[in-house]
């Protein structure tokens, strides 16, 4: 406890300096609470504006899928080297190490899965569990243009509104139905949706034309989805032209943990979100780290 006497006399009041206000650069975010921009600085790092997440939650729709057999043997490696990790709270409480205190967009809607018909969600984990697992972000699914559009826009909904209660964020998740297309009108459309209905971040797929149009307009940051597996190259490309386009991240799974060495993969993908490494430099990277 403090002590009541012998303390020095307070002097040092700054009389020339007035306090500054500090502005939270990150798009769109100046006017969030503190709790809310301290778990998006988490996300984004503060420096380069960027985040690399690591999307791992691709089990709660399609199972077992090829590099998420066993995430303590894969995907644990690889979680120091990632801004932020995107997975279900099954797999949070059974494999990942708490100890890692790394920020995490905790997937909260659920619903069907590749066996039936995708993109039929409720929301899945309510606002106690997220915090009672020290979720940083939540993501939550919409199916703009879908057969589920109401029903996942009102999921997303709920979650904005709870999560605004608590500070935490939402990355709303577009998702592409089998008859859309991913073109820069329709990834515009849905990831407007998402951010006018108050998702704090979007996440959306990169696309070749129009992309930088796609990002304008839209008032919050836009991480991608890495999407199917591709060559490291291609993978690396797509990644420079979305933050040269305007992205503020990747949210990327496959495209890394399906490379063939998906360590040296996150860090060549950091290089290019971080640092503006070309997609050259940052697959020379890879092939020197290999
Ligand atoms: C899909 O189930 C999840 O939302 C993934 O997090 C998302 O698709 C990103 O992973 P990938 O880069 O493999 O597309």
């Amino acid at each position: 406890m403090a002590d009541a006497t012998g303390n020095q006399e307070a002097k040092d009041y700054g009389f020339d300096t007035p306090q500054k206000n500090t502005v939270y650069e990150l798009k769109g975010a100046n006017h969030y609470d503190w709790g809310m921009k301290d778990r998006l600085s988490r996300v984004f790092d503060p420096k380069s504006g960027k985040t690399v997440m690591l999307a791992f939650d691709h089990g709660y729709i399609m199972g077992p899928t090829s590099g998420l057999e066993r995430i303590d043997l894969t995907i644990v490696p690889l979680l120091e080297h990632a801004d932020c990790l995107m997975c279900t709270r099954g797999i949070l409480r059974t494999v990942v190490p708490p100890t890692y205190n790394k920020p995490i967009s905790l997937r909260c809607s659920a619903g069907t899965t590749i066996l039936t018909e995708l993109n039929d969600e409720c929301v899945g984990v309510e606002i106690e569990d997220a915090i009672r697992l020290n979720a940083t972000m939540m993501a939550v699914m919409a199916s703009i243009g879908g057969k589920y559009e109401a029903v996942t826009v009102r999921n997303m909904c709920k979650i904005i509104e709870t999560g605004n209660r608590y500070g935490i964020p939402t990355l709303g998740v577009t998702a592409v139905g089998k008859d859309l297309v991913r073109d820069a009108r329709y990834i515009g459309l849905a990831s407007r949706v998402c951010a006018e209905n108050g998702a704090q971040v979007v996440k959306t797929y990169y696309c070749e034309e129009g992309f930088e149009k796609v990002t304008a307009a839209c008032p919050v940051p836009i991480v991608i989805a890495g999407g199917k597996k591709l060559p490291e190259l291609d993978a690396l490309n797509m990644a420079y032209k979305a933050i040269d386009q305007g992205a503020m991240g990747v949210d990327m799974g496959r495209n890394i943990f399906q490379a063939d060495d998906p360590i040296a993969m996150i860090k060549a993908v950091k290089s290019v979100v971080h640092d503006n490494a070309t997609p050259d430099d940052a697959f020379q990277m890879y092939n020197d780290l290999k």
